[in-house]
């Protein structure tokens, strides 16, 4: 039996080359039936690299009996079945902290493309519009409160930014931090009650399902501003459609969706909303980063030695 990895990713830009020395590494993508050729190889597979949108279901990990590692090319593990994988004591690594300051500069990029209309602004010149006078004024995000949910890896690397802009942090989530001196709300819509700019960077799964609904919305309120770099099925999009629509919040920026790559069309005319493909780690540096880090969690694995990010269940 050739060991065998499972990739539903390819570590662009990294690239899958340092495994294919000491592996068969299917690359699920290229193949023309994937179904079959996880069927071909089912005994063979003992590790699996997966990334959001590529889902390690509980039926892919029953399908696998030798599968010894799930290495995810993302900080994010919702698109794992982690307690299929614990049953099976399989193990699971993920890409934090590599990704931490990109992520949160998404964040800050797209507030203040929505706050400041950069890309209302871009296509105002672009199509001709300045010729005929100037655009609408912008939000000035200094002085402002950002509520941030999470305040993890990201949410603090979002906070610092955002005191750098001036902005007054204040932060929700399931715990209260002892080391930082932000205000703390245990209740989610009290805190978008009071904050401007409600920053997502929660994980995602059914702990945080819709917890952005309409009654959070409302309260962020018609001056209020969402951005979302966290999950997409934090926030109950259709609600946000409605909101959006009603003007009974101020905008959105949006780098990640409930149904990717799928984003809901009612989006694609509204002026106050910045979208991206969910890109928050997407540069080169980080990504090389995270693919490297994927690598080396199997070689690890597979060599005995101690894993360089394992999620902790
Ligand atoms: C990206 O969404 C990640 O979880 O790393």
């Amino acid at each position: 039996m050739a060991k065998t990895i499972l990739a539903l990713s390819s570590l662009y830009p990294l690239g899958l080359n340092e495994l294919e020395g000491g592996f068969h590494v299917i690359k699920l993508w290229q193949e023309k039936y994937p179904d079959a050729a996880i069927r071909a190889h089912q005994a063979d597979i003992v590790a699996v690299i997966a990334t959001p949108g590529r889902n390690v279901s509980r039926g892919l990990i029953e399908a696998l009996p030798n599968l010894e590692i799930i290495a995810n090319f993302a900080v994010g593990t919702d698109n794992i079945d982690l307690e299929a994988a614990r049953e099976r004591g399989i193990v699971v690594t993920n890409t934090p902290d590599v990704l931490t300051g990109d992520t949160a500069d998404a964040a800050i990029a797209l507030m203040l493309a929505v706050a400041r209309r950069v890309v209302e602004g871009d296509a105002y010149v672009r199509i001709g519009k300045w010729l005929n006078g100037a655009m609408p004024l912008g939000t000035s995000p200094g002085g402002k409160v950002a509520g941030i949910v999470g305040l993890g890896r990201i949410g603090r690397a979002i906070a610092a930014r955002c005191e750098a802009f001036g902005i007054k942090i204040v932060y929700h989530g399931p715990n209260r931090k002892k080391d930082v001196s932000y205000d703390y709300y245990d209740d989610l819509a009290e805190m978008a009650a009071g904050a401007d700019f409600l920053f997502l960077a929660c994980c995602g799964g059914p702990d945080t399902k819709h917890i952005v609904d309409a009654g959070v919305l409302n309260a962020l309120g018609p001056k209020g501003y969402l951005i979302n770099i966290a999950r997409g099925s934090v926030v109950d999009e259709q609600a946000l459609l409605i909101a959006l629509r009603n003007g009974d919040i101020a905008g959105a920026g949006l780098d990640v969706f409930e149904n990717e790559p799928h984003v809901p069309e009612g989006l694609f005319t509204m002026d106050n909303v910045v979208l991206l493909p969910h890109v928050g780690s997407a540069t080169v540096e980080t990504r090389t980063a995270m693919g490297r880090l994927v690598i080396e969690n199997i070689l690890a694995h597979f060599s005995g030695n101690p894993l360089k990010t394992p999620v902790v269940a």
